[in-house]
C-alpha cells in the first residue's frame, strides 16, 4: 500500500471490548478497527475508561499505561480535567485511548442504573466527545478521517464544521457518522446546549434542534461529511417516517451522502473450532459430537433435562421492546404446547425480566431464564442451541443472527433491517438451490412467529435436511473484510464530499 493510500482513522465510540460492552456497537467498534488495521490503515480507537474495564478479568486485558497527558475543558464555565491512559487491541497494531474522567465514567453502569438514564449524559458524553477532539489534537493524531458511532460522538462532527475546522492537525479531516439505532438520539432539554461548546446559532432545525430539544444524534448527521447505518435495508427503513423516529425527512435529504454497510462478526472470537467457552469444538466439516455435547453441556448449565433429541431454541438479548418479548410473551402457551426447550439470556427492563423469570419457573422442563449479563454463556448457547430466536420489532443489523449462522444454530428472525439482509428463509426453492439458512416472517405479530417456530419444530424432525440448512448458514462468509472495505471506499467519499463543500464555502 502507498503511504498515501494509507489513512489515519480515528474511531470514536461509547463502547469497545474487551473494555466495556452492552450491546453489538461494543463488538462493532473492535471488529472494525482490526480489519481496517489489516488492511494496512492506521488505526486509534477513542472511547471512556469506565469502572468496568477496571472490573474485567485482567488476563483478557492488555497493559494499559497513562500516557502522561492532562486536559481541560469548559463544561458551561466549569472547568472539568481530563486524562488518557492508552493501550493496544490484542494481536493488532490498532492503539486504544480511554479518555479517563472519574466523576462522569467511573461508574457502576456504562449508561443507567435501575431503568434509569444518569441525569448527566449529556454532559457526560458532551465531554467525552469534545475530549476526543482535544485529545487529538494534543497527541497530534492528524486524522484523515473521525469516524463516530451512535450519540454519545454526535457532537463530533459538529465541533470538527465549527471550533476544530481549520485548526492545526485538522485541515483536511472529514467525519463519518455511523448510527447503530436510531431509537436512541441523545435528546436533551435546551438549557444544555452550553454544554456542547458549540455556538448558540446553531440550535436550529437544520443543525441540532429537534421540537425543542438539543439533539445529539441528529447534530452528527446534519454535520457529518458521510453517514452511514449497519445494514441495506435499515438505511432504507430510516428515511420512512416507520422507521426514521422523526429524523426521516433529514435523512432522506441526505440521502445521497447515506450509505446502508452490513456488519460482520470477529470470526477469531467467534469460531466455534476455537471458543474457549465450549466444551466441544466442531466444524462445518464435523458438526458432531462437538455440537450435540455443547448443547448437553448448555442443558445441564440452564437446568434442563438432557435430552438430546429435543429442539433447543436459544436467545440473547438486551431485554428491551425492539426484541419481540411482547411476541414471545403472546404466544408463549402455543409455544410451549410442542416438545421444546428455550434457554433465554439477557438483561434489561424489569418487566420482561420478571416475565421471563416466571415462565421458566412454570415451566422449569422446558424454559430457562439467565437474567443478567454472561459473555460467555452467550457464547454456550450460540453452541448448544438448535435454533436461535430473533422476532425483533426492528434491527439496525444484529449481531446474534450471524454468530448463529456460523455456529450451526438456526435462526428464526423477522424479515426486517439486518435480519432480512442475513438469513435467507428455508422454502423449497432456497432449499433446492442450497441457500436457505432460517426461518423468516415478515409481520410483527404472535401468531407468526408461533407459526415460524412450528415450521422450525416441523423441520427439526427431517435430521437430514436440517443438517444440510445448518452446513449452508456455517459455509458463508460473516468476516469484517468485506464490509471494512466497503468503508474505506466511505471514507475517501467523505473526503472528497469535505473537500467539495470546502471549495463550495470558499466561493
Ligand atoms: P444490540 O446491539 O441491539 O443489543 P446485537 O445483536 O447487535 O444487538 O448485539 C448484541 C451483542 O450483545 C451480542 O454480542 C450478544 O451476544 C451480546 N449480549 C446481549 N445481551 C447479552 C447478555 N445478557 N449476556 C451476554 N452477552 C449479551
Ligand atoms: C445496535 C443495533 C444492532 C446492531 C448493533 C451494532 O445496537 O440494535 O442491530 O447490530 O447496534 O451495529
Amino acid at each position: 500500500m502507498l503511504t498515501s493510500d494509507r489513512l489515519r482513522i480515528v474511531l470514536a465510540a461509547s463502547e469497545a471490548v474487551p473494555f466495556s460492552k452492552t450491546g453489538g456497537l461494543a463488538d462493532v467498534s473492535t471488529a472494525l478497527a482490526k480489519s481496517l488495521d489489516q488492511q494496512g490503515h492506521s488505526v486509534t480507537v477513542i472511547v471512556p475508561d469506565y469502572r468496568q474495564l477496571r472490573l474485567a478479568k485482567q488476563e483478557q486485558l492488555p497493559a494499559i499505561a497513562d500516557a502522561g497527558l492532562r486536559f481541560s475543558i469548559s463544561m458551561n464555565g466549569r472547568y472539568v480535567t481530563g486524562g488518557v491512559n492508552w493501550t493496544m487491541l490484542p494481536d493488532s497494531g490498532v492503539k486504544v485511548l480511554l479518555i479517563s474522567q472519574p466523576d462522569y465514567f467511573d461508574r457502576p453502569q456504562l449508561y443507567m442504573e435501575d431503568g434509569e438514564g444518569y441525569q448527566d449524559n449529556c454532559e457526560r458524553f458532551c465531554f467525552f466527545s469534545r475530549a476526543v477532539m482535544e485529545v487529538c489534537q494534543q497527541m497530534v493524531l492528524r486524522p484523515d478521517i473521525i469516524h463516530c458511532n451512535d450519540w454519545q460522538t454526535g457532537l463530533i462532527p459538529g465541533l470538527l464544521h465549527s471550533q476544530f475546522a481549520g485548526r492545526p492537525g485538522f485541515e483536511n479531516a472529514a467525519s463519518v457518522m455511523t448510527l447503530h439505532n436510531m431509537a436512541f438520539q441523545g435528546r436533551f432539554w435546551y438549557h444544555d446546549m452550553p454544554l456542547t461548546g458549540m455556538d448558540a446559532r446553531y440550535f436550529n432545525m437544520h443543525h441540532m434542534e429537534s421540537w425543542s430539544d438539543l439533539n445529539l444524534l441528529k447534530t452528527g448527521i446534519s454535520f457529518a461529511d458521510q453517514i452511514t447505518t449497519v445494514s441495506p435495508t435499515y438505511a432504507q427503513e430510516i428515511c420512512t417516517t416507520d422507521g426514521g423516529e422523526g429524523l426521516d425527512s433529514l435523512l432522506s435529504f441526505r440521502k445521497r451522502d447515506l450509505v446502508g454497510i452490513l456488519n460482520g462478526i470477529d470470526t477469531s472470537i467467534w469460531n466455534p473450532e476455537s471458543d474457549p467457552h465450549l466444551s466441544a469444538s466442531y466444524t462445518v466439516q464435523e458438526i458432531n459430537p462437538g455440537k450435540a455435547k455443547c448443547k448437553s453441556a448448555l442443558q445441564q448449565r440452564m437446568g434442563l433435562p438432557q435430552r438430546d433429541r429435543v429442539p433447543l431454541f436459544g436467545m440473547v438479548s438486551r431485554m428491551s421492546d425492539q426484541k419481540g418479548f411482547d411476541l414471545i410473551a403472546e404466544c408463549a402457551s402455543r409455544l410451549l404446547f410442542d416438545d421444546i426447550q428455550i434457554a433465554f439470556l439477557g438483561t434489561g427492563d424489569a418487566r420482561y425480566e420478571d416475565y421471563l423469570r416466571h415462565l421458566a419457573y412454570e415451566n422449569p422442563s422446558k424454559v430457562a431464564a439467565y437474567i443478567g449479563f454472561d459473555d460467555g454463556l452467550a457464547h454456550q448457547i450460540e453452541a448448544g442451541a438448535d435454533a436461535f430466536l430473533m422476532p425483533s420489532r426492528f434491527e439496525p443489523c444484529g449481531l446474534n443472527q450471524m454468530y448463529s449462522l456460523r455456529y450451526g444454530t438456526l435462526p428464526v428472525v423477522r424479515r426486517v433491517g439486518g435480519l432480512a439482509d442475513s438469513v435467507v428463509n428455508v422454502e423449497p426453492e432456497t432449499l433446492r438451490s442450497g441457500v436457505a439458512t432460517g426461518f423468516v416472517f415478515d409481520d410483527y405479530s404472535s401468531s407468526q412467529l408461533a407459526e415460524t417456530v412450528e415450521r422450525a419444530v416441523e423441520l427439526y424432525r427431517q435430521p437430514g435436511v436440517w443438517d444440510q440448512v445448518m452446513k449452508n448458514g456455517m459455509s458463508a462468509d460473516w468476516s469484517w473484510q468485506s464490509s471494512a472495505r466497503h468503508y474505506v471506499d466511505t471514507y475517501r467519499r467523505a473526503l472528497e464530499r469535505r473537500h467539495e463543500r470546502a471549495a463550495e464555502n470558499r466561493q
